[in-house]
């Protein structure tokens, strides 16, 4: 028989065997777990539509192999009665691990995309949650006053999932030994990894963390500092999109050499010593490809180091040779809304709030509050761990690599590291696949000695992702391999 691939498949023998999965399926008891209410199991076939929506990120696909969907709902404060939406997909041909999937912004939905392609396509069982609550990735009204929906979304739904999914995969398979489990997230889904490391360093042997969008008690506020210092869009502030891909351009022109290799890549940002005032606009000219007086002052202050009114650092600034991410991300006609409805909903309830004035208080209110403890001192707990331990060689243990041509989760060379949303692009998998042989970043399934973290555990912490077959990856671990930069320099507090 031909399937959707085109490929002989099912021989007698393998008919047979797949039918006792699905009957495996159906008859699925999932007696491990008790904090589950009203559990579902469907098995999907090879070849067959996987048709799901989602508030995050929906899936349509006929090309995965055959899986038993598990769908419940997770109990996450017994004494409320509050829970979570969950699934858990374990395919026929199980490769003995399991990986859980992160959340976007304030979503509220499945990680469908990830979990089929990314997931099960590999053999992982594979797991999500909607954080508890349903949105999207970029309404935050959920939050008002729902004081259990802010601890499902900072950190305790994804850990009551991950500890339900692995017991249930290990019920479902009959595997009674050790598996190895893994998580993979960016932006809000790296925060979620880097909280679930802090809180619960049991629940993973290996993390892929993407552009985590931790500390939103700063990064809030700066989001919205990039949008006073330019908007409204008919000021003479204002930079428009076409400029920010003449200002790459130039940026290009000036700086793409100074790591040695001419391909449109800064590999070191802070390498570069760029002039902006090379693009000043001649007398009589405002054309797109030139910067007037103002907007020369825009660039300056988007490029920055962010400190309040009183001096107080909260933020660093854009890194040169994003540009062509700029325009259509942050820097917009309207302030980022993820950041708006972080005042509006968590931290003042105010839903009339004026975005414009924030000020120092609205800022330091929004660390003190810290909306379900979500925020994490990444760099703080990393300095104490290696305190209590002086034998300890930092740089055998704690690495931190760059990525050249890296934007926010995805864009160009380096893409959808960790969230699994660019389901056309094959070499999201960099991190899981590529073995480098250097040591840091071998295939998901090894064992990784070099990052240690919390009761001695291993650790992969992958923060990086590239392309082109090890070439970008050679080099910058030319460059990078020695220098820790963030035990140095303004942002070291918080990184
Ligand atoms: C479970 O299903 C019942 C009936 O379908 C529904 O009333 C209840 O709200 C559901 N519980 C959860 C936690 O979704
Ligand atoms: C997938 O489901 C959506 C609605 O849920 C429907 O509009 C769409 O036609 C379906 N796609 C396929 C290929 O069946
Ligand atoms: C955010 O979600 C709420 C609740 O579903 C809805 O009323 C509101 O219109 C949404 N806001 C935006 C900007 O879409
Ligand atoms: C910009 O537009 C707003 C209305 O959208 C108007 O009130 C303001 O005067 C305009 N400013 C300039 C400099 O044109
Ligand atoms: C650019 O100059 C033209 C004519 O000199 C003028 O009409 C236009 O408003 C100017 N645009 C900006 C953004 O200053
Ligand atoms: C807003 O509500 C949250 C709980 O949802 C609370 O932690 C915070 O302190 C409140 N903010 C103010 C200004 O009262």
């Amino acid at each position: 028989m031909k399937t959707p691939f085109g490929l002989t498949l099912l021989s007698a023998s393998a008919v047979i065997h797949a039918s006792a999965w699905k009957d495996q399926c159906a008859g699925f008891k999932m007696q491990s777990v008790d904090n589950l209410q009203n559990v579902t199991t469907s098995y999907y076939s090879a070849g067959t539509l996987v048709n799901l929506t989602s508030l995050y990120t929906p899936l349509s696909t006929s090309s995965l192999p055959a899986f038993c969907r598990v769908q419940f709902n997770v109990v996450t404060n017994p004494a409320t009665g509050k829970t979570a939406q969950a699934e858990l997909w374990l395919p026929d041909g199980w490769n003995q691990r399991i990986i859980g999937y992160g959340n976007g912004g304030w979503s509220g939905g499945l990680p469908y995309s990830a979990m089929g392609p990314d997931g099960v396509a590999q053999g992982y069982a594979s797991y999500g949650t909607d954080t508890g609550h349903q949105s999207s990735s970029r309404n935050g009204s959920w939050g008002l006053g729902n004081d259990d929906a802010i601890i499902d979304h900072a950190y305790r739904a994804l850990h009551l999932t991950t500890v339900a999914s692995k017991a249930l995969t290990m019920e479902y398979y009959g595997n009674s030994g050790v598996i190895k489990s893994y998580y993979s997230g960016c932006s809000t889904g790296g925060r979620q990894g880097l909280k679930a490391m802090t809180m619960f360093p049991e629940d993973y042997d290996g993390v892929v963390i993407g552009s985590p969008a931790n500390s939103f008690g700063r990064l809030m506020p700066w989001e919205l500092h990039q949008s006073l210092v330019m908007q409204p869009v008919n000021s003479t502030r204002w930079i428009p999109p076409t400029t920010w891909t003449a200002i790459h351009e130039e940026v290009l022109k000036q700086c793409d050499g100074v790591d040695g290799v001419v391909d449109g890549i800064l590999s070191d940002p802070e390498a570069c010593n760029f002039v902006p005032e090379s693009m000043t606009c001649k007398q009589g000219n405002n054309g797109t490809n030139c910067l007037t007086l103002d907007q020369l002052e825009t660039f300056r202050k988007l490029y920055t180091t962010y400190v309040d009114s009183e001096q107080n650092y909260i933020f660093s600034p854009y890194a040169l040779g994003g540009e062509l991410g700029y325009g259509s991300g942050l820097s917009t006609a309207t302030p980022f809304p993820i950041a708006e409805d972080y005042y509006k909903y968590f931290v003042l309830n105010d839903t009339k709030w004026d975005w414009r004035t924030i000020d120092a208080s609205t800022i330091a209110l929004g660390m003190k509050v810290n909306p379900g403890n979500m925020d994490i001192k990444w760099y703080k707990d990393v300095l104490a761990y290696t305190a209590a331990k002086s034998d300890l060689d930092v740089d055998n243990h704690f690495k931190l690599f760059t990525v050249p041509g890296m934007q926010h989760c995805r864009v160009r060379f380096a893409l959808a590291l960790g969230s699994g949303v660019d389901t056309a692009h094959a070499h999201r998998k960099f991190c899981y696949r590529a073995d480098l042989g250097h040591g840091f970043l071998v295939p998901m399934g090894s064992v990784h000695k070099h990052l240690l973290y919390k009761k001695g555990r291993s650790m992969m912490v992958c923060l990086t992702s590239s392309m082109k077959k090890g070439y970008f990856v050679e080099r910058l671990f030319r460059d990078f391999q020695s220098k820790l930069r963030w035990s140095n320099g303004l942002n070291k507090d918080e990184a």
